[in-house]
């Protein structure tokens, strides 16, 4: 398959580095987005490694995530002042709304810098402030078409 050419591609080429696992996983999952089972033994063979050795630093590390990343994504801040201006609230309205989605992945972060104009928060990365519910709602109107 396409995917495990360029996967053992990648290998090959960090092979000789000092330390290569970690450059290979970072540049498998910069390549694909994530890092799939069947990567595994390929970066196993290439670096002498046993399966479980690959598995184990890809499981250690959260980096390396394992499915395919979600078409949108959403970081509601958590931290204080965020909370004091409503955060729990926005929150809660896209627990309700995108638990368990495929299509839009939601997350916590721990203040984004920008916590006069909370509650804040990144919407496919982009910092957005004072995401009351209605319009967290307003802002993703299109994700759910
Ligand atoms: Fe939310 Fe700082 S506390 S941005």
């Amino acid at each position: 398959r396409a995917r495990a050419a360029s996967v053992r591609g990648i290998a090959e080429e960090l092979a000789r580095m000092r330390g290569p696992l970690l450059p290979i996983l970072h540049a498998v999952v910069a390549a694909h987005g994530y890092v799939h089972d069947d990567d595994i033994p390929v970066i196993a063979e290439v670096l002498n490694l046993s399966r479980a050795d690959v598995l184990g630093v890809v499981s250690f590390y959260h980096d390396f995530r394992r499915t395919p990343p979600a078409a949108h994504r959403v970081a509601l801040c958590r931290a204080e002042a965020c909370q004091a201006r409503g955060a729990d609230a926005t929150y809660a309205a896209a627990t309700d709304r995108w638990a368990g989605s495929t299509e839009i992945e939601l997350g916590e972060v721990f203040c984004l810098g920008n916590c006069a104009l909370g509650p804040a928060g990144t919407l496919d990365g982009a910092l957005h402030a004072r995401l009351t519910p209605e319009r967290l709602d307003t802002l993703t109107a299109e994700w759910d078409r």
